[in-house]
């Protein structure tokens, strides 16, 4: 696919084979459209290596994370559970909503929490509203201790971020699964995986073994979870779909 723009026309021009498709940039499919490959270029830029919270490191998409503090603001959940710690700059993004919200805490799961990464949460000033738990997100005794800090009838927000591959996040979405509140989501991170598959920085296999495959499939076996867009709770604008790296990724609980 071929995206070029045309400032002085104001128009967005796709080629994809012999189709050429013009859209005006001031329109909903002409933002897409830049927006794809703006995605692209985020990608193989290394973009998202480029933010910090609070002085932590996080590995996202900063639209990925507003419109997650979206949902957290509406929900108002008791406990956010996240796989994939990293830095540390999720969970203190998440805390640090909590905290001005006066409620809620943070539960972070990670195979490998670097000491170094170890001592700057817990010498943040956020981390009172953050448990650390080491270990694989799939392996029993790691769910055990997830499972020990929720209390029954908590509404409880999950956020998938560590290992991408389709059969780690299917695993993690049945385990998981069963923490989410009705009315909660699951969010299945870094679809986008299968978009920029063929680029820079990406494994031939990434074409399906990501987690818009496991989602997909976790949405078909489980008819207690639907794949559902939250609504944007304000817009004045034209554009209706998030820019992000996590396509379909709200799995909504409905029952
Ligand atoms: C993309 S990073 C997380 C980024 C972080 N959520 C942020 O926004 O800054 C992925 C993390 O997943 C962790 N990870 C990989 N495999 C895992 C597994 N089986 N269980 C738990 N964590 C895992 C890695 O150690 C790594 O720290």
């Amino acid at each position: 696919m071929i995206t070029s723009i045309d400032e002085e026309r104001g128009e967005v021009i796709v080629r994809d084979g012999d189709t050429e498709t013009r859209h005006r940039l001031a329109s909903a499919e002409g933002f897409a459209a830049a927006s794809r490959a703006w995605i692209r270029a985020s990608w193989d830029a290394k973009y998202v290596y480029s933010f910090a919270w609070m002085g932590r490191p996080v590995i996202q998409l900063p639209e990925d994370l507003l419109r997650l503090q979206e949902v957290i603001w509406a929900l108002k959940p008791d406990v956010l559970v996240e796989t994939g710690v990293a830095h540390g700059g999720s969970l203190v993004f998440y805390a640090s909503l909590f905290e001005a919200m006066g409620r809620g805490r943070v539960i972070g799961v990670d195979i490998e929490i670097r000491p170094h990464n170890r001592a700057a949460i817990e010498a943040h000033p956020m981390k009172r509203r953050i448990e650390l738990i080491e270990g694989s997100s799939i392996a029993p005794p790691v769910l055990d201790r997830v499972k020990a800090l929720i209390s029954p009838g908590e509404t409880v927000l999950v956020v998938l971020d560590s290992n991408h591959t389709k059969a780690h996040v299917l695993e993690e979405l049945r385990a998981y699964g069963e923490l989410v509140s009705v009315g909660s989501y699951i969010v299945a991170t870094d679809g986008i995986m299968e978009q920029v598959s063929g680029g820079p920085r990406t494994a031939p296999d990434w074409s399906w073994n990501n987690p818009l495959h496991a989602l997909r499939a976790f949405a078909a076996e489980d008819p207690r979870f639907v794949i559902e867009e939250p609504a944007f709770p304000f817009n004045e604008g034209v554009v209706r779909a998030r820019v992000t790296y996590w396509p379909e990724a709200f799995l909504k609980r409905v029952s």
